[in-house]
């Protein structure tokens, strides 16, 4: 049995601290002559759960491994390093993980020699590496959310000394810039333009997994975009857990709205942004966003609950009152604006009658469409510290109660789309009928068409046909 070297081990007290500095760096990532000579012939993949921070993290990650001369698999089988990119912000997603790491047990058993590895925001829970350690021996390496610059010499330590190496810190370091990445899309594409979470939702684990926040220099993020401009891109997504609060930290004078303007002001097609926390949410912003095109009017702001004593037990820092203000100045001034949400029903001794609020903002607010969710308690945070008494029966019932009034709110929507032209971005051969393409509208609508896959990337007019309430039939409309 290989023997365990313990690097750094992630601590969540350590992990809570916000008087961190940080700094950027532009340095490059040197490879090291051994993994080069290893990498020779070598095939890697990579397996990502959660949200698009994972999504651009595994980029990076094959960025880095083909800077080292190892190729993409095409699937994990024909691979010798395969790594699990995993999320930590629900229950299911962890169980998901470990279901998946048990597998790779006769992935390993095969072949000594492959490398299994497990990075991500699960393990940046000490009680997670502990597990793996205890039952999943065939796992060599893990690292974390803030070792992603350090993979190729964490592998090449695996590999040569035929260690297993935990490498897990608690603080993030500096922001990396000119990192390799390779993207998963040639035509749509995912920008950081912060890290991080300090709002500390008391339910929520981000703020622990992904540290604290940091963002990124607006001339960076504008090189970063412009490139894709010239590389043809034709939608960019701007990330970060919280964009609003973008800029903040840099005391330079930088602000989400000023990004966003400046963004949108290179002309790419389509720009988009995700997550808005109300909170956060400032005129300057709202205007930016009615000034511009180019711009969808689409906006995620995810409400998580219509009651205001449940807001202010998960930390949201506003009211009911205060979001339908928001959502009423967006209205008003982006007249043609989708609204979507998330929603978590279930919160420790969330009343029925409470429950019902939030059934009350969803049929006010009339969102195009919302992620659902049942409370999961996370180690560590403030919620799971609250004795609970409400039964996973009645959860689950509010759940079904919510998606029922959900499906009553957007299928009238829909409906109001049938007959009308929409541009849509065609993104791939839809999944249930290979004859289809699937893309989606400025709104975020999914749409399946017949059309030649010559167009998959393009922005095309489709007219709709038919409405369902999670995608939309269409055709398109010859110039
Ligand atoms: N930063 C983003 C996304 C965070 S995670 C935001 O604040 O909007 C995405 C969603 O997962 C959250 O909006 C929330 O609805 C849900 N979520 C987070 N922690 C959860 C938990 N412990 N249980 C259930 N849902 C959770
Ligand atoms: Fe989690 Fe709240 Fe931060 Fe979103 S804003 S990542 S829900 S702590
Ligand atoms: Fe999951 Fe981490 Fe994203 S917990 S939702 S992958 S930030």
């Amino acid at each position: 049995m290989a023997k365990t070297i313990f690097k750094s081990f992630p601590e969540a007290e350590l992990e809570r601290r916000r008087n961190v500095s940080f700094s950027f760096s532009y340095d490059e990532i040197k490879v090291p002559e051994t993994l080069k000579e290893y990498a020779k012939g070598k095939k890697y993949f990579i397996h990502t759960y959660g949200c698009q921070a994972n999504y651009r993290d595994e980029e990076i990650m094959a960025g880095l491994l083909e800077k080292a001369g190892f190729c993409r698999g095409n699937s994990e089988n024909n691979s010798d390093v395969v790594i699990l990119n995993t999320c930590a912000v629900r229950e299911n997603a962890e169980q998901k993980v470990f279901g998946k790491i048990g597998d790779l047990k006769a992935f390993k058993a095969e072949n000594k020699n492959r490398v299994v590895a497990v990075c991500g925001c699960m393990v940046q829970q000490k009680h997670v590496i502990e597990h793996i350690n205890k039952t999943y021996l065939h796992v060599d390496l893990i690292f974390g959310t803030h070792n992603i610059v350090e993979l190729l010499d964490l592998l090449n330590e695996v590999i040569l000394k035929k260690l297993r190496v935990v490498d897990v810190k608690s603080l993030p370091g500096d922001i990396h810039e000119n990192l390799p990445s390779v993207r998963q899309s040639n035509f749509k594409a995912f920008v950081n333009i912060s890290y991080g979470c300090d709002k500390f939702c008391t339910y929520c684990i981000v703020p622990y997994t992904r540290g604290k926040e940091r963002s990124r220099k607006m001339k960076d993020i504008l090189d970063e975009c412009r490139e894709l401009k010239e590389l043809g891109y034709k939608e960019v997504t701007l990330l970060g857990q919280n964009v609003n609060a973008y800029g903040k930290d840099l005391k330079d004078g930088s602000s989400f709205a000023l990004l966003l303007d400046e963004v949108a002001k290179l002309g790419i097609p389509r720009v988009r942004f995700l997550t808005s926390h109300p909170w956060d949410f400032s005129s300057e912003m709202i205007d930016v966003i009615a000034k511009h095109d180019n711009i969808m009017k689409y906006i995620h702001l995810p409400v998580q609950s219509g009651n205001d004593e449940i807001l202010k037990l998960m930390g949201r820092r506003y009211t009911s009152e205060k979001y339908l203000n928001l959502v009423k100045e967006i209205k008003e001034k982006i007249p043609n604006v989708a609204l979507s949400t998330d929603i978590i029903v279930g919160f420790p001794n969330e009343t029925y009658e409470q429950f019902l609020d939030t059934l009350k903002i969803v049929k006010e607010v009339k969102y195009w469409s919302a992620f659902t969710f049942i409370y999961s308690p996370r180690k560590n945070t403030p919620a799971a510290k609250i004795v609970d008494n409400v039964t996973p029966k009645e959860k689950n019932q509010r759940f079904q109660e919510l998606v029922n009034t959900l499906a009553e709110v957007i299928e009238p929507i829909n409906k109001t789309l049938v007959g009308k032209t929409f541009p849509v971005l065609v993104e791939s051969i839809s999944e249930k009928n290979k004859e289809m393409l699937s893309g989606y509208t400025e709104h975020n609508k999914l749409v399946h068409f017949k059309g030649d896959p010559k167009l998959i990337g393009q922005i095309i007019n489709i007219r709709i046909t038919e409405s369902h309430l999670y995608f939309l039939n269409g055709e398109i409309v010859s110039e």
